[in-house]
Order: structure tokens, then sequence, then C-alpha cells
């Protein structure tokens, strides 16, 4: 559906969804780096709000997604050189990829860690093995999968100040 001509902005329930998953990543993502940094004493408090907003993340993703191809997604701006349409593309692409994986990445390190995850102390969440020694092994690649992220949202950034400001199209207002 990237390539629909008849819409001109994204639907309102997608914009909601692109700042709701901006704003929690917003939190997740540091809260993530600072578990191995903050004292034992403040350790439960980050790691409750960074794994329960995180899965929050991939609730919203899966809704997001089933939002995306139901509704119409606007074309590149007029005039966008075809490269930076692509790589906007993929930009977006490679966004639901990760933050679907991700969450699921830190699910299966809690997993492996020996605490399966009941969200928001309410709901249990189903959980495939119990306390593993690959704990670290899934961990290394939930933190490597963070910094796919991070330069996901700088190059995404930067396209929206491309298009801003070097482009001076009506990119940003699809999308507000
Ligand atoms: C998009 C969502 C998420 C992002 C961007 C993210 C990012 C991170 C980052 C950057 C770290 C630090 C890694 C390190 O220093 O080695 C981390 C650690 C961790 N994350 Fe996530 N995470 C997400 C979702 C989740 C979810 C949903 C869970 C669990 C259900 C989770 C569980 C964990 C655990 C258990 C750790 C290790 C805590 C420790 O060091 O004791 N994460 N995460
Ligand atoms: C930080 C986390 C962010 C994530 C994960 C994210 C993700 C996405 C994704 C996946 C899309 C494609 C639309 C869709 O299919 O849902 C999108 C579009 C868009 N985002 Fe973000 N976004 C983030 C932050 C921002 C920020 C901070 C800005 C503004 C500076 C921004 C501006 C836009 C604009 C203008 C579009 C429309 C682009 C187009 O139509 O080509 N986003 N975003």
């Amino acid at each position: 559906m990237d390539t629909d001509q008849q819409a001109r902005r994204y639907h309102p329930a997608l914009v909601t969804l692109h700042w709701l998953v901006a704003l929690l990543l917003f939190f997740v993502l540091p809260l993530g780096f600072l578990q191995k940094l903050v004292k034992d004493n403040v350790y439960d408090v980050v790691n409750f709000w960074h794994v329960n907003l995180g899965f929050t993340v991939f609730l919203l993703m899966l809704l997001r997604l089933s939002v995306r191809r139901r509704t119409q997604i606007p074309a590149s701006a007029a005039g966008t050189p075809a490269w930076a349409a692509r790589l906007g593309i993929l930009n977006h692409r490679l966004f639901y990829v990760v933050l679907l994986v991700e969450p699921i990445l830190g699910y299966l390190t809690t997993n492996a860690q020996g605490y399966p995850l009941v969200w928001f102390d309410l709901i249990p969440i189903w959980s495939p093995f119990g306390k593993t020694d690959a704990a670290d092994a899934i961990l290394a690649i939930h933190f490597y999968v963070a910094w796919v992220i991070l330069a996901l949202i700088v190059l995404h950034v930067c396209g929206a100040l491309y298009h801003r400001i070097v482009r001076r199209d009506d990119t940003l207002s699809r999308m507000t």
C-alpha cells in the first residue's frame, strides 16, 4: 500500500499510534540502558517500566500493522528524489520489523532469566521456556537491536528535517 496515490495524509488512527509509540520509545530505550547503570534499590522500578512499556510497544505495533494494512498510505511528496523515497519506505518497514522483534527478544530474555512476564502485574504472558544459560546471548541480541532502533530513529528524524528544511514540502503535516 506504499504507493497509494489517493490518500493525502495518514489515517488518524495511524497518526495517533505513530506518536504514541514514539512517546513510549522515548522512555523504553533510555530505561533499557539505565537498567545496568542504576543501583540495586531502583533497578526493580526501572526494570518494571522498561519491560511493561516495552511490551506495550509490541501490542501497539501489532495494532498499527493491522491498521496500516487496512488504510491508504500516502505516496511520497511530489518532487521527492527516487532515492529518498526508497530510503523512506525502507526506514518505515524496518521500524515495523525491529519494533516487533525487539520486544519479543526482551520477553525471551525475561523468560530465560527465570522471570516470566506478567504484564503490569496483571496479565501473565505464556512463557515458552524457563531459566536457561541462553539469557546472556538473547540479551546481547536485544542490546544490538536497540542500537539499530536508535540508528533508524536518527535516520528518520533526518528525513523529516530534510523534507521540512531542504524540500519544504508537506510531509510532516501528513503525520500530524
Ligand atoms: C522496543 C522495545 C524495547 C527496547 C528498545 C528495549 C531496549 C533495551 C535495552 C537498550 C536494554 C539494555 C541492554 C544491555 O544493557 O545489555 C534492554 C535490556 C533489557 N530488556 Fe529491553 N527493550 C525493549 C523491550 C523489552 C521488553 C518487552 C522486555 C520484556 C518483556 C524487555 C526486557 C529486558 C530485560 C530483561 C533487559 C535486561 C535487564 C538487565 O540488564 O537486568 N525489553 N532493553
Ligand atoms: C522516535 C520514534 C519514531 C518511530 C518509531 C517512527 C516511525 C514511523 C513510521 C513506521 C512511519 C511510517 C508510517 C507508518 O506506517 O506508520 C513514520 C512516518 C512519519 N514519521 Fe515517524 N517515527 C518516529 C518519530 C518521528 C519524529 C520524531 C518525527 C518528526 C520529527 C516523525 C515524523 C514522521 C513523518 C513526517 C512521517 C511521514 C513520512 C512519509 O510520509 O514519508 N517521526 N514514522
